[in-house]
């Protein structure tokens, strides 16, 4: 049984990830912006017979993510940072949105390295981050639009590169994935995988993830993505 905590957990991607590894018999504590509005995730640890516990918890705010990782007494096997925004979608070329792009680069840059911030006490060697990246962070991308979010992915891969390099000597293991196009609100109804196919990949890849490979940047179906 390992012990895992989950941001952004109250639908898409995340909430499969509760699923799966409760239903793996491990220990969830999954963390959501707005309980009131999690009736999914607050369903599923009602009947989870104690394997899910749901924390309030916005990755945004330094406050909400110390409270939750108080609120974690156990050391923490894997930490998955997945909570997520699109942000503006077309070009910004004249003017710019700065809340919609700050909250972008807040939520899913800082965000993982606040979330880092809170839990370090709670890892240890063998310990892993899971972050969930992006294609559109990549070089090889090749669109344009998403200004705040390819800008927020791009840093985050960088940023989790050090982090890795930083926390190897700990034992600490960094994981960045892109999940696949996936099937949830942000995503849209046409995406090519669904949240359980996505999910299922992100688990293996992560409960398989060695210090050797740490800082390292994968599809979540286990391929090498390119920078
Ligand atoms: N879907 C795709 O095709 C795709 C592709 C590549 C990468 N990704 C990445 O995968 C991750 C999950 O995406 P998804 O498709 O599952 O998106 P989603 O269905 O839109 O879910 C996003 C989740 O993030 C949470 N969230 C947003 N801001 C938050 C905050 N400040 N604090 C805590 N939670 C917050 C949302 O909570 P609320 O309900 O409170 O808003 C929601 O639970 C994201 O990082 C995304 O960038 C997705």
């Amino acid at each position: 049984m390992a012990n895992i905590v989950i941001t952004g957990a109250a639908r898409g991607i995340a909430l499969e990830l509760v699923k799966l590894h409760a239903s793996a018999g491990d220990l969830v504590y999954a963390l959501a912006r707005d309980l009131s509005k999690a009736d999914a995730l607050n369903a599923l640890a009602s009947g989870s017979g104690g394997k899910v516990s749901v924390h309030a918890c916005d990755v945004g705010d330094d406050a909400s993510v110390r409270a939750a990782a108080g609120q974690v007494s156990d050391s923490v096997d894997i930490l998955y940072n997945v909570a997520g925004v699109t942000g503006t979608v077309t070009p910004e070329l004249e003017s710019t949105d700065w809340a919609v792009f700050d909250d972008a680069l807040n939520i899913m840059l800082k965000g993982p390295l606040r979330v880092l911030n809170a839990f370090l006490p709670h890892l240890q060697a063998g310990s892993k981050i899971i972050n969930i990246s992006s294609q559109l962070a990549a070089s090889t991308w090749p669109y344009g639009g998403f200004y705040g979010y390819v800008a927020a992915k791009a840093g985050l891969n960088r940023l989790m590169r050090s982090v890795a390099l930083d926390l190897k000597d700990k034992g600490i293991i960094i994981g960045l994935i892109h999940p696949g196009w996936v099937q949830t609100d942000m995503g849209g109804a046409g995406a090519d995988i669904t949240p359980v196919e996505s999910a299922t990949g992100v688990k293996k890849l992560a409960e398989g993830w060695t210090l050797e490979h740490s800082g390292d940047f994968y599809k979540w179906n286990g391929e090498a993505h390119p920078w």
